[in-house]
C-alpha cells in the first residue's frame, strides 16, 4: 500500500446529504475522511460538533481525520472518541496544555495529531513531536475550503521532513488548504505525505479528480 494518502474534506460536501457523501467518497478509493470542526471562536466560521461524527459513524469505514479549529479542544476530546473519530488533531495555538491534551488524545484511544497555522514556526512543536502519528501544516490559514495555497509552507514541510530523520520517528506529514492537481506536487516534493483536498475534489466530477490527484502522487 501507498504511503501517500487522500483525504477528502467533508467540509466542501452537500451537508444535508453525508450519508451519500459518505458511500460516494469511499467508492473513489480514497483513505481517510477529513472532518473539519470550527467553533466561531477559533476560527470565525461554525461547522459541527462530535454528534454529527458520530451519525456519520455508521455510513463509513474509511479513516475519521478529525480536525479540531476549536480553543480549548482538550475539553472535547473523550467526545470524539465517543463518536468514533480515529485520528483527532488540535491546534497548538488553541491550548495553553498542548502536551497534556495530545495525551489526553492517546489516553482515549485515537491517533494522535498536532497542526499549526501558516505563521506558527515549528519550533513550537518540536516538544511534542515524540507523541504524534500525524503532524498537519496548514497551507491555507484555517476557517474557510476554497482558499488559495500558500507556497511558503513547502519550505517548513521540508524542514519539518528533515526534523523527522534527525529525531528518528516516524510520523505522517498531513498539508491542508488549496491542494489541487498542481500543488500537490509542490507539497509531495517537499515531504508531505498525506493531502487534505475539499474543493478541488467536489468541483466537478469527483472520481476523476480522485484519479487526477493520485497520480499527481505516483509520478
Ligand atoms: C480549512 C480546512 C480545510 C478545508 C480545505 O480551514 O481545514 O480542511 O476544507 O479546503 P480546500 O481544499 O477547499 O482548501
Ligand atoms: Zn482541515
Amino acid at each position: 500500500m501507498s504511503h501517500y494518502k487522500i483525504a477528502p474534506s467533508i467540509l466542501a460536501a452537500d451537508y444535508a446529504n453525508f450519508e451519500a457523501e459518505l458511500k460516494r467518497l469511499e467508492a473513489t478509493g480514497v483513505d481517510y475522511i477529513h472532518i473539519d470542526i470550527m467553533d466561531g471562536h477559533f476560527v470565525p466560521n461554525i461547522t459541527f460538533g462530535a454528534d454529527v461524527v458520530a451519525a456519520m459513524r455508521p455510513h463509513s469505514k474509511l479513516v475519521f481525520d478529525c480536525h479540531l479549529m476549536v480553543s480549548n479542544p482538550e475539553q472535547h476530546i473523550e467526545n470524539f472518541a465517543r463518536a468514533g473519530a480515529d485520528i483527532v488533531t488540535i491546534h497548538a495555538e488553541a491550548t495553553k496544555h498542548l502536551h497534556g491534551a495530545l495525551q489526553k488524545i492517546r489516553a482515549a484511544g485515537m491517533k494522535v495529531g498536532v497542526v499549526i497555522n501558516p505563521g506558527t514556526p515549528l519550533v513550537v512543536i518540536e516538544p511534542v513531536l515524540t507523541l504524534v502519528d500525524q503532524v498537519l501544516l496548514m497551507t491555507v490559514n484555517p476557517g474557510f475550503g476554497g482558499q488559495a495555497y500558500i507556497p511558503e509552507v513547502a519550505e517548513k514541510i521540508a524542514a519539518l521532513a528533515q526534523l523527522r530523520e534527525a529525531k528518528g520517528l516516524s510520523f505522517d506529514i498531513e498539508v491542508d488548504g488549496g491542494i489541487d492537481n498542481k500543488t500537490i506536487l509542490s507539497a509531495k516534493e517537499a515531504g508531505a505525505n498525506v493531502f487534505v483536498a475539499g474543493s478541488y475534489l467536489f468541483k466537478g466530477d469527483l472520481q476523476a479528480n480522485v484519479n487526477t490527484l493520485k497520480a499527481a502522487l505516483h509520478d
